[in-house]
C-alpha cells in the first residue's frame, strides 16, 4: 500500500511514518504545505528523509492560500462566533487538496493526516478528501492508535526518532494569517493566557506609548496598499502582522462551538486579520446600502459557519460568493487604524464611492437650524 502523509516535522506525525510503515507494510510519502507558518522546510525534509519515506513533496504554497482562501474571508468579513478569523479552518481544505493532487500523481490507495479524534481539523481534511477522491482510503493514525503521551514517547525512542525539546506546553497551529494556541495550562477556561503563549504580540500593558497610524487602501473589497504603498496582499499582512503585533494588538481569547459538539477555550495571535477585517467592514458600511449590509452580513456569518464546518467544497459557498464578490466592486477607499495598547480603532475613512453626504451635517449650519426652528422672540 501506499499513503500520503500530511507531515509536520512534529512527533505525532513522525511516530505516524513509522507506524504507517509497521502496521499497514506501508510506502509512507510524506508531505509538508508552507502556507507562512515560518518553518525550516529543508529541516523538515531531511527529518521525514531520515525516517526512510519512499518519497518527500515540500510545497509552497502561500500565494494559492492567500488568493483563494484569505482574500475570501476578508471580503465576508470572515470572523467565526464574532472572534475567530479561521486561519486554521482555512488551511484545512487546501493540505487536503494537496494532498490528493500528491496521491493522485504517485498512484497512491490512501491519504493520511496527524489529527486527533477531539478537534475540527479531522473533520475538515476528510470532508474535503473524500469530495475530491472519494475512491481513496482515509487514515488517521493518532486517533486510531490511541498512544498515551508518554507511550507514544517511548515508541518513539525505541524506533529512533527525534523527540523534540518541548519548551511549552501548547499546541499551535500557525500559518500567514494567524497562529493558534491551545492545550496545557489553556485548558482551564477561568486561567488567564499566560504570556509565554504568545509570541506575534506584545503585552498590551508594555506597547510603545505612543500610537502608530496605519493606512489601508482597499479596491474590489481587498486591501492592494498600505500607507500609500502598494503590495501584494500577502506581504501587507505580513507587515501588519509586525507592526500591529508590537502594539499588542490582535489577542483573542474566546470559548468556540467546534463541529464535533463540544466547547473549547481558543486563544489565537491575528494582528493583521483583526486589521484587515476591521478596517474593510467600515469601508462597507461607508459604502453599501443599509439593506445590502444587513443582508450582507447573514451572508457572511453563514460563510463563516460553512468553512468552520469543513465544507469548503459544498457549493454553498460559491453560491454565497456569488452575492459577496458582486457587493465588493464599490467596496474602495481608504481606511485610517490607530493602533495602541492593544487595540486597533478605525479613526477614518474615505472612499469615492461613499454613501456618506457631508453636506448634511454642514448646512445649513447648526445655528440656522436652530434659529430657524425657535419661534422668534421678537
Ligand atoms: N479551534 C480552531 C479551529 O478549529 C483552531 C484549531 C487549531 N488546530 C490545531 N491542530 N491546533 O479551527
Amino acid at each position: 500500500m501506499r499513503v500520503v502523509l500530511a507531515y509536520s516535522g512534529g512527533l505525532d506525525t513522525s511516530v505516524a511514518i513509522k507506524w504507517l510503515q509497521e502496521k499497514y507494510d506501508a510506502e509512507v510519502i510524506t508531505m509538508t504545505l508552507d502556507i507562512g507558518q515560518l518553518e525550516d522546510l529543508k529541516a523538515i525534509e531531511e527529518k521525514a528523509k531520515a525516517l526512510g519515506v519512499y518519497k518527500h513533496y515540500s510545497i509552497n504554497a502561500i500565494d494559492e492560500f492567500v488568493e483563494r482562501y484569505v482574500a475570501r474571508a476578508i471580503k465576508a468579513n470572515a470572523l467565526y462566533e464574532g472572534k475567530y478569523p479561521l486561519h486554521s479552518a482555512l488551511s484545512r481544505p487546501l493540505i487536503a487538496e494537496k494532498l490528493v493532487e500528491v496521491a493522485l500523481k504517485e498512484g497512491a490507495d490512501a491519504v493520511a493526516h496527524g489529527c486527533t479524534g477531539r478537534g475540527n481539523d479531522q473533520v475538515r481534511i476528510e470532508i474535503t478528501v473524500k469530495s475530491l477522491a472519494p475512491h481513496l482510503k482515509i487514515i488517521a493514525p493518532v486517533r486510531e492508535w490511541e498512544l498515551s503521551r508518554d507511550r507514544e514517547i517511548a515508541y518513539a525512542k525505541e524506533k529512533g526518532i527525534p523527540i523534540p525539546i518541548k519548551d511549552k506546553p501548547y499546541s499551535i497551529d500557525q500559518n500567514l494569517w494567524g497562529r493558534s494556541i491551545e492545550c496545557g495550562p489553556l485548558d482551564d477556561p477561568y486561567a488567564e493566557p499566560p504570556e509565554d503563549a504568545f509570541e506575534w504580540t506584545v503585552d498590551p500593558s508594555k506597547a510603545p506609548n505612543e500610537p502608530t497610524y496605519v493606512t489601508l487602501t482597499f479596491k474590489n473589497g481587498l486591501p492592494i496598499a498600505i500607507n500609500g504603498v502598494e503590495m501584494s496582499l500577502k506581504d501587507i499582512i505580513a507587515s501588519l502582522n509586525k507592526i500591529a503585533g508590537q502594539h499588542g494588538v490582535g489577542r483573542v481569547d474566546h470559548i468556540e462551538d467546534r463541529v464535533v459538539g463540544i466547547k473549547s477555550r481558543e486563544v489565537y495571535e491575528v494582528p493583521a486579520a483583526i486589521c484587515i477585517v476591521e478596517a474593510h467592514k467600515d469601508l462597507e458600511k461607508m459604502t453599501l446600502t443599509k439593506h445590502e449590509l444587513a443582508f450582507k452580513s447573514m451572508i457572511d456569518d453563514a460563510w463563516s459557519r460553512l468553512v468552520y464546518e469543513g465544507l469548503w467544497c459544498d457549493p454553498l459557498r460559491e453560491d454565497l460568493e456569488a452575492f459577496i464578490d458582486k457587493t465588493q466592486d464599490r467596496v474602495e477607499g481608504e481606511v485610517k487604524l490607530k493602533l495602541y495598547k492593544g487595540s486597533a480603532m478605525v479613526v477614518g475613512r474615505k472612499s469615492p464611492r461613499s454613501l456618506y453626504d457631508c453636506l448634511l451635517y454642514t448646512s445649513p449650519s447648526p445655528r440656522d437650524l436652530s434659529t430657524s426652528r425657535m419661534p422668534s422672540s421678537a
